[in-house]
């Protein structure tokens, strides 16, 4: 699926955003803790969505979904479906992990392979895990998994920050016998919106935001509803290509507190971005250069890494992103040079030389950010820019097209053979 951009126009309006993939995906797979319904209102309708419910079905789970709402019912799990697919297509598939572990002590699930921004480990997962008592081991590109007697409380100490081994850990901690301290957690907004669905669900979850964090575990968990929180990244994406297209925007259910680093970012570089009582309004002026490393939350997030170097390219003077959070997130640089863009990649470190023009030409999107990226630089560039690979672009925004096009865009998604 290939998405054409006229470039050059500025983006005037209101968007909606869509609720939190990186938050929805979680929140789908806690419902494995527990046989009663949990039920998550307001889903975004992108498709790793429907791969992480067609998952739990393939684990036994019951799914209703009407609208933007699905009910999940795991009574009978069932180990012995092919979970390869949906890891190979969604790498969140993981989070089945714990909840699975803890729920039945025993667990299987293929190994996630690598992807396109790293080899993305999941051996903080794995380690965690083990602290609390299962035995794990690779079969056939499976990990086996069982924990005889159940989890087991212990103090884990992360690594590195790790999003989806301080979800998995946490999940697992809530069923498990005693307390559970993760030290050096995650502290993404995605993770204190989870462990409020947790504690509907009777677990007892405190710290949850904070760097470290502590379950009391429960014999069992009852059903619960929630909704994700907004989608901050879909909110930075749009942030940064309306102050890169001098735009004058307001993003309806933007929230201030989960977009610091990046509204700090942006008006370094020349935007305005007032908060609104409905969101954030974002207006576009003159770019300027500025340097930023990501890190974990509250840090400049790496989502937003690949949107921001695309506005950085139009951007007067020269800036140095580093990429401290995946080892291999710079490969939409290279599509951004046949744009005409002057980028220098070395190692962990990028140096942007502003230009004063992009031109449209045909790129391709490795993965959804680097797609929101190259849609970016076909938003400002002269003429029309071809960007290959929207079904990335659809795994994680819903509709971008559609509400850029609100927004005054003039874009046209049509298939490769058209
Ligand atoms: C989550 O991925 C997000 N995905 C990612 O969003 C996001 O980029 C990332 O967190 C960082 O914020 C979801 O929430 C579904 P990590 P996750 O574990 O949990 C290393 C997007 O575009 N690591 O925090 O996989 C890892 O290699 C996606 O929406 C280990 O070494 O990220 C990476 O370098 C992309 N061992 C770093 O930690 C482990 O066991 C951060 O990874 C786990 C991670």
């Amino acid at each position: 699926m290939l998405l054409e951009i006229e470039g050059g126009r500025p983006l005037k309006g209101e968007a909606e955003l869509s609720r939190a993939k990186n938050a929805a995906l979680p929140l789908l797979a806690s419902s494995l803790l527990t046989e009663e319904e949990v039920t998550i209102r307001e889903l975004p309708g992108i498709r790793d969505v429907d791969n992480m419910l067609c998952l739990l079905e393939t684990l036994g789970a019951t799914v209703t979904r009407e609208g933007r709402c699905a009910s999940v019912r795991a009574v009978a799990l069932d180990l012995s479906g092919d979970s390869y697919p949906f890891v190979r297509a969604m790498r969140a598939s993981v989070l089945a992990l714990g909840p699975l572990l803890a729920r039945l002590g025993e667990a299987r699930l293929a190994l996630p392979g690598g992807c396109p921004i790293g080899s993305r480990p999941i051996d903080l997962h794995i380690k965690g895990l083990k602290a609390m008592g299962a035995c794990i081991r690779l079969e056939d590109g499976e990990l086996k998994a069982v924990a005889p007697g159940g989890l087991t409380g212990a103090n884990i100490y992360l690594d590195l920050p790790s999003v989806g081994a301080t979800e998995n850990l946490m999940m697992a901690a809530c069923l498990a016998k005693g307390e559970t301290r993760i030290e050096n957690a995650a502290r993404e907004p995605e993770i204190v919106n989870l462990a409020q669905l947790l504690t509907r669900m009777g677990a007892s979850v405190h710290g949850a935001g904070e760097s470290s964090l502590r379950v009391e575990g429960r014999p069992r968990l009852h059903g619960a509803q929630i909704e994700p929180i907004p989608d901050r990244i879909e909110a930075g994406t749009l942030l940064l290509m309306t102050a890169a297209c001098r735009g004058d925007v307001l993003l309806r259910g933007a929230k201030e507190e989960h977009l610091s680093a990046v509204i700090q970012k942006a008006q370094e570089c020349g935007a305005y971005v007032l908060p609104d009582a409905a969101g954030l309004r974002v207006r576009g002026g003159p770019l300027r250069q500025t340097d930023l490393r990501t890190q974990g939350y509250p840090g400049f997030p790496t989502d937003l890494q690949a949107p921001m170097m695309a506005l950085l390219c139009r951007a007067q003077g020269s800036s140095i992103l580093v990429e401290s959070v995946f080892e291999n997130r710079f490969q939409h640089a290279a599509e951004l040079r046949r744009m005409g863009a002057q980028i220098t990649v070395r190692g962990q470190a990028a140096v942007v030389r502003g230009v004063r023009r992009l031109y449209g030409t045909r790129v391709a999107a490795g993965d959804l950010r680097a797609g929101a990226a190259l849609i970016l630089a076909g938003l400002c560039a002269d003429g029309r820019t071809v960007v290959e690979g929207m079904e990335h672009v659809d795994r994680g925004y819903e509709a971008l097209d559609e509400k850029l096009r609100r927004l005054g865009a003039k874009l046209r998604r049509r298939e490769a053979t058209e």
